[in-house]
């Protein structure tokens, strides 16, 4: 039997307890902290250990059992659905019910083949842009540098290649301001296994984690994986707002303060200061999650929040997925020193090193400048792109409001608050868009909106689906 720990309701929501608690436990099932056939608790016990009435808790799980996520065995209570399965995706799908036990899913009969974003899915770069002739170049001159050994397992590699950790150090003192030695630069399958391995390393059950809400999910699920207690934080026009009353001695804040995920808003200079004072007083880690800084139009990127911090509490997280491609799964994070040995140990038992010729590849690619020509390339493409889609809204006159559109690689478009961006985003879905729900990032309500990627399709692209989507739009909104 599970207990579900980690489950936190806010009574001052403007969401029921009701909807709180169906939300937090599909997450628990998406995170695969409960697992499909797992027994639940009753929901008498749910109900005292929450302190909610039996009612809330019954009509909760009422909920999860209509939506297939969880299914009651006569005289054996209620578990968690057997027919859920992860799609290719990486979207939780619930299949029709077939008979009970834990039965694996068949296997589908052919391989699903690779195929490209739908439109507007968010946070994808146009891999078309990238130098693939450049990138096989320096790979064949890393190989001939580096040669065989290069093929080995190098056990002194476990936190990245050193030529790679100092070309990334060097680019992040240089470009971000980050303050640090090569040595604290540890690379990481994309900058996921980071906050993973962070989550690991920092939180025990029962932990409290501050996250901006809405905010980026498989970093709440990995927080909640290690057991965590997630507590969310509202966001307003300075981004994150710290805890306005006590909410318990909080042991990591989990930021995306260049450019909130999925919002866009940018925490303010004041609220900066605000959070590496509360670090430095209350003893908490602040992960600062800078995913797609570079990418700010018609102003240079914010200078991080890790350039500010002089108590070491901020532990600087990045990714190579946004600005060259998300399959080559290389991210870092910068360690303070304390941390630095745990990480490493924990880092090698989860896959020992990166595979060493993209890394040496990927140095040279920094080192001769290429990496940089790129960002340009790309920031200017997307400007581009970025202005051709708000145009488009903007002629439209549909009631989407931008707020934040300064940068990135998604646009969140605010809509009128009686309207349902769950169902839209069903409808769009249908017809073949891939646009998610402001809803789905957040924990306690968010406004409704929806959140489009831009950056991943050209300009023609942008225009023919929009004008595909806006039919879709018309009727949901007009
Ligand atoms: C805010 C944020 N952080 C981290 C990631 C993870 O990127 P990766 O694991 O590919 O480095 C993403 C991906 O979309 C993201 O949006």
């Amino acid at each position: 039997m599970r207990t579900l720990e980690g489950l936190w309701l806010d009574r001052t929501s403007r969401v029921t307890l009701q909807e709180q608690l169906a939300r937090q436990i599909k997450e628990l099932i998406q995170s695969g902290v409960l697992a499909p056939g797992d027994a639940l608790p009753s929901t008498r016990d749910v109900a005292t250990g929450l302190n909610i009435s039996r009612n809330t808790a019954v009509n909760a799980f009422d909920r999860l059992l209509s939506e297939g996520y969880v299914e009651s065995v006569a005289r054996s209570g209620l578990f968690v659905s057997s027919s859920i399965t992860l799609s290719p995706h990486s979207t939780w799908q619930v299949r029709p019910k077939a008979g009970r036990g834990r039965t694996l899913a068949p296997a589908p009969s052919r391989p699903t083949p690779l195929g490209a974003p739908l439109p507007f899915r968010p946070s994808q770069p146009d891999v078309a842009l990238f130098p693939l002739l450049i990138w096989n170049r320096m790979r064949a001159r890393a190989l001939r540098l580096e040669g065989r050994s290069l093929l080995r397992y190098q056990a002194p590699c476990v936190a990245g290649l050193p030529a790679l950790r100092q070309n990334v150090a060097a680019y992040l003192r240089d470009s971000r301001g980050v303050r640090c030695d090569w040595r604290q630069v540890v690379i990481t399958s994309g900058s996921q296994q980071a906050l993973f391995l962070l989550g690991m390393l920092l939180l025990g059950p029962r932990d409290l984690v501050y996250v901006e809400d809405p905010g980026y999910l498989e970093a709440r699920l990995a927080w909640r994986r290690a057991g965590a207690k997630v507590i969310p934080g509202p966001l307003d026009e300075q981004g994150l707002r710290l805890p306005a009353r006590p909410v318990g001695k909080v042991s990591l804040v989990y930021t995306t303060p260049s450019r909130q995920f999925p919002t866009g808003v940018s925490l303010s200079l004041a609220r900066r200061l605000a959070l590496i004072d509360y670090a430095g007083r209350t003893g908490a880690w602040v992960i600062e999650d800078d995913y797609d800084s570079e990418l700010r139009y018609g102003a240079p990127p914010l200078p991080s929040l890790q350039s500010l911090d002089r108590s070491g509490r901020v532990i600087y997280v990045g990714t190579f997925s946004k600005l060259l491609f998300p399959s080559l799964r290389l991210g870092y994070v910068v360690v303070p020193e304390p941390l630095l040995e745990t990480f490493v140990e924990l880092k090698h038992l989860i896959d020992d090193h990166l595979p060493l010729v993209d890394q040496a590849t990927l140095a040279l690619f920094l080192e001769s400048g290429a990496f940089y020509s790129h960002i340009r390339r790309c920031r200017k493409a997307y400007a581009e792109r970025q202005a051709l889609f708000l145009g488009l809204f903007a002629d439209s006159k549909l009631p989407i409001a931008f707020p934040h559109a300064d940068g990135g690689m998604n646009l969140t478009g605010i809509l009128p608050d009686d309207r349902n961006d769950e169902a839209l985003s069903r409808r769009l879905g249908e017809a073949g868009f891939d646009v998610p729900a402001l809803s789905r990032y957040a924990v306690r309500a968010s406004p409704p909106g929806l959140v489009f990627g831009f950056t991943a399709f050209t300009p023609p692209e942008i225009r023919s689906a929009f004008a595909r989507m806006r039919p879709e739009l018309d009727a949901a909104l007009g």
